[in-house]
């Protein structure tokens, strides 16, 4: 009786492995990341006991582990370098993008992610209500050479709180099937379509995301715990370079002194790597408007942290920002010697309300706004090479046309 007891309850046991065995059994196909200097790695999460081989030009090269299964990440992340001189790469053949030097078609959008926390829910379930998958399938068909992602990837933070709210089933929570249903599915088009320059956004912070921040996308070695800051680094292909800075903890308003201590080195060495028209990106505006408040609708600025902290640091050496955070389209012209900031924000999040009319004439961090423009929605950026500057469509999730603009030096401008 006890032998068939436990024979049996062995039986049970081994169809139960082999049942999740069947069930969990997953290998991510391969997304590229771009990191300091135009480094790629390419990267893939395997439910499988050893890394896979992955294919350059005519040869399998093995990857190695980034980081293995822990708590709710079933997954061992696997990656290898990806050198320049490889000029194709496949996974299970199916091509993997490879980067492009002087690229000319780039796809800039951010925020993401399905938001749930407390009793705020947005319809995760609805593609109506949260199109980041219809907006990178349409993103993917414009065939970019690379893609921008300004940051805030994770937003399901809490459990959908009543079926009505159309987030039934969601998952949440700092773990893999968050960041599958947030990130990894949805944007598995676009992952395939181009590599991809990753910023982090204060949804990936230390007391948030930060864990799958630094096992999924962060570019460069992993740490071994949640690192709140690091370092700038400048992404070269060709002709073309970017400077990304971390802002992760960067707070959007009264910030202590110690946090602005912080980040000026952080910006000083952002404006170090900068050559001749390196855009900068960075999750929080630098030079923007979040809202006009009051009758007498005063601008109030953002990102309090890092204005402060480039206070009297002189010119800023880029023609541009791309930023995120505010889930809309702003962009802010100055009138002197400044970058224009440009806000891609609208990527799929919940949407902020329009800007709205602010006074006549205002400044930002003491220069004056030449030209502001706001729009509302789901919405992202693709810039292509025109002469020596680049035209800037400001597409809706379908793929229409919502804004034509230009990218002129430090001039990003939308005529009507
Ligand atoms: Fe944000």
């Amino acid at each position: 009786m006890a032998g068939g007891a436990v024979r049996s309850g062995l039986a049970a046991l081994a169809a139960a492995m082999s049942l999740a065995g069947a069930a969990a059994a997953e290998t991510i196909h391969p997304w590229v990341v771009l990191g300091p200097d135009g480094a790629a790695v390419v990267r893939t999460a395997t439910t499988d006991a050893a890394c896979p081989r992955i294919r350059y030009d005519d040869f399998d090269r093995p990857m190695q582990v980034r980081v293995g299964p822990w708590q709710d990440y079933p997954h061992t992340v696997c990656e290898a370098p990806l050198p320049a001189i490889v000029r194709s790469v496949s996974f299970a053949g199916r091509p993997v993008p490879v980067p492009r030097p002087d690229p000319q078609r780039i796809v800039i959008l951010g925020d993401t992610g399905c938001r749930i926390r407390g009793g705020f829910a947005q319809a995760c379930n609805d593609p109506r209500e949260w199109p980041f998958a219809r907006l990178a399938a349409t993103a993917a068909a414009l065939k970019p050479d690379l893609v921008i992602h300004v940051g805030d990837y994770h937003y399901r933070e809490s459990p959908c709180p009543q079926p009505s709210a159309g987030c039934e089933g969601s998952p949440y929570g700092y773990n893999w099937p968050a960041w599958r249903a947030d990130f990894f599915e949805p944007a598995a088009p676009l992952l395939a379509a181009a590599p991809w320059v990753m910023v982090r956004g204060n949804h990936e912070d230390c007391r948030r995301a930060g864990h799958g921040w630094y096992r999924y996308l962060e570019p460069r070695a992993r740490p071994v715990d949640c690192e709140a800051f690091t370092a700038p680094y400048r992404v070269t292909l060709g002709d073309f370079s970017l400077v990304v800075l971390d802002t992760a903890h960067a707070l959007d308003q009264q910030p202590p002194q110690p946090l602005v201590d912080r980040y000026r080195p952080q910006i000083e060495a952002a404006r170090a790597l900068a050559t001749p028209g390196s855009w900068l990106l960075a999750h929080h505006p630098l030079y923007a408007v979040f809202r006009f408040d009051g009758p007498e609708r005063r601008p109030v600025e953002t990102n309090a942290t890092l204005l402060a902290a480039a206070e009297g640091l002189g010119p800023d050496p880029f023609p541009v920002v791309f930023s995120g955070h505010i889930h809309r389209f702003d962009v802010f012209r100055f009138a002197g010697p400044r970058p224009s900031q440009v806000i891609v924000g609208g990527g799929g999040t919940a949407v902020d309300g329009a800007l709205g009319d602010g006074p006549p004439r205002y400044e930002i961090a003491g220069m004056e706004v030449a030209e502001r423009v706001s729009e509302k929605g789901f919405l992202f950026l693709l810039l292509e090479r025109d002469g020596a500057g680049w035209r800037a469509t400001l597409h809706d999730v379908d793929g229409g046309t919502v804004r034509r603009c230009r990218l002129d030096g430090r001039n990003f401008t939308c005529p009507q």
